[in-house]
């Protein structure tokens, strides 16, 4: 195929060749940080955030096809139009009863169900305090909603109080469970704080919701906090292991949100297929105690094994993180991993600060202990080749003498 190759302007021109230069011909394989090699197959990955491991299950897959085979699409257009007793209502009167709220926001995606929600809570006038670690999505909305914004501290309560004091009130927003380094917000003080100031509040359960609290309603849930948080949203390309995202609301809000948010108005709905399959997924996700038992003994297993190995490990739950910091750091550990047949996920900048990188590595509940110890042996031997003893990770946790793996 040929094609006539238009000349790119300098302004684009340059932003290539800085990210040629800085991204790629520093690699060690010449290729984006994030990429190592392909993995064989019998390779133990630690990718997917399938935690409870249905993506193939068969009443999620039938219930897809059953309604592919009705040959019905009346939903290729905006969710604008939809009237009550659609598809999409059933699912999302589903999904609020889970959850124990009022209503609830079926999305297209975890990152349109928190940009969406900051532009249509937010504006100019309310200050938002959102926390240093919270997901891009919801930075992504603050930003395109004009608000004044104040980073708090990861997970410190304390700084989030100052913050509010200084500024008055506005939105608070949280991850319930942090997708890079696997701890665990302090909700009942963040919700306090809420509460006390009348503040807004949001939390982002994208990696509870499925895998923890009552049947998997999530964290807020489990805490009991369920009536005093405005606003939770989610991914459901987690535990749902779908394509789609949630936001659970006040029903007012709720029938507010369609008609004023514009990922809402502005991008097509998901399919009817798309909905039947979450539909099942949710009566999978329920009837799923077994799965979360068995993915959280796997993590509690994990997590000790790797502290007792020496690496810094925050996490409180199936995603969990070595630190190794730097980006040549990185790519060591990346290569040594993957030289043992071990995948995991390399996060760096823009997911994490420069110099933070990390190897996150999201368990799922049909592992078995021959992999997890196969991971932990892994991590034993490439200690060494890694420079696990030098990582900043790993001084501090020497420093503080802490062993921080619990269990939930
Ligand atoms: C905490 C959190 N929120 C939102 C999202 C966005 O979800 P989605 O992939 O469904 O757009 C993600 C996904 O990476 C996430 O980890």
């Amino acid at each position: 195929m040929s094609g006539t190759v238009l000349p790119i302007p300098g302004f684009l021109s340059e932003r290539l060749l800085a990210y040629e230069e800085v991204s790629i011909k520093t690699r060690r394989n010449g290729k984006p940080l994030v990429l190592g090699k392909k993995p064989p197959s019998g390779s133990v990955i630690l990718q997917s955030n399938d935690y409870l491991s249905i993506s193939t299950h068969p009443r999620i897959l039938q219930a897809q096809i059953s309604r592919l085979e009705q040959g019905c699409n009346e939903m290729v257009m905006s969710a604008v139009f939809l009237h009550e007793g659609s598809d999409k209502s059933l699912f999302e009167n589903a999904m609020a009863e889970f959850a124990g709220f009022d209503s609830a926001i079926l999305c297209q995606s975890g990152w349109a169900a928190n940009v969406g929600l900051m532009q249509t809570i937010a504006d100019q006038h309310t200050p938002v305090y959102i926390d240093f670690f919270s997901h891009m999505s919801l930075w992504e909305g603050v930003k395109t909603s004009g608000a004044p914004f104040y980073a708090f501290m990861h997970n410190d309560s304390d700084h989030l109080e100052k913050l509010v004091k200084q500024h008055g009130q506005g939105i608070i927003v949280v991850d319930s469970l942090y997708s890079t380094t696997g701890d665990i917000a302090p909700l009942t003080e963040i919700i306090d704080i809420a509460n006390r100031y009348n503040c807004l509040s949001l939390v982002d359960e994208s990696h509870s919701l499925g895998t923890h609290g009552p049947k998997g309603s999530g964290l807020v849930a489990s805490l009991g906090l369920t009536d005093r948080v405005h606003f939770i949203t989610g991914s459901l390309a987690k535990a749902f292991a779908g394509r789609a995202g949630i936001i659970l609301a006040p029903k007012r809000f709720a029938q507010y949100y369609p008609y004023a948010a514009f990922p809402a108005i502005f991008s097509s709905a998901l399919l009817p297929h798309e909905i039947a399959g979450l539909s099942a997924t949710l009566e999978v996700i329920i009837e799923g105690d077994d799965r979360r038992k068995k993915l959280h003994d796997h993590s509690d297993f994990l997590r000790s094994g790797l502290d007792a190995l020496g690496y810094s490990i925050v996490s409180q739950s199936q995603i969990i993180s070595l630190e190794p910091g730097s980006e040549p750091q990185m790519e060591i550990l990346r290569d040594a991993l993957e030289d043992h047949n071990i995948f995991g996920s390399v996060f760096c900048a823009p997911a994490t600060p420069k110099n933070r990188s990390l190897m996150r590595f999201s368990l799922n509940s049909s592992m078995d202990k021959t992999e997890l110890q196969q991971v932990l042996d892994v991590c034993q031997i490439i200690r060494e080749e890694a420079g696990m003893w030098e990582w900043k990770s790993t001084k501090r946790k020497k420093l503080t003498g802490e062993s921080r793996a619990c269990s939930l």
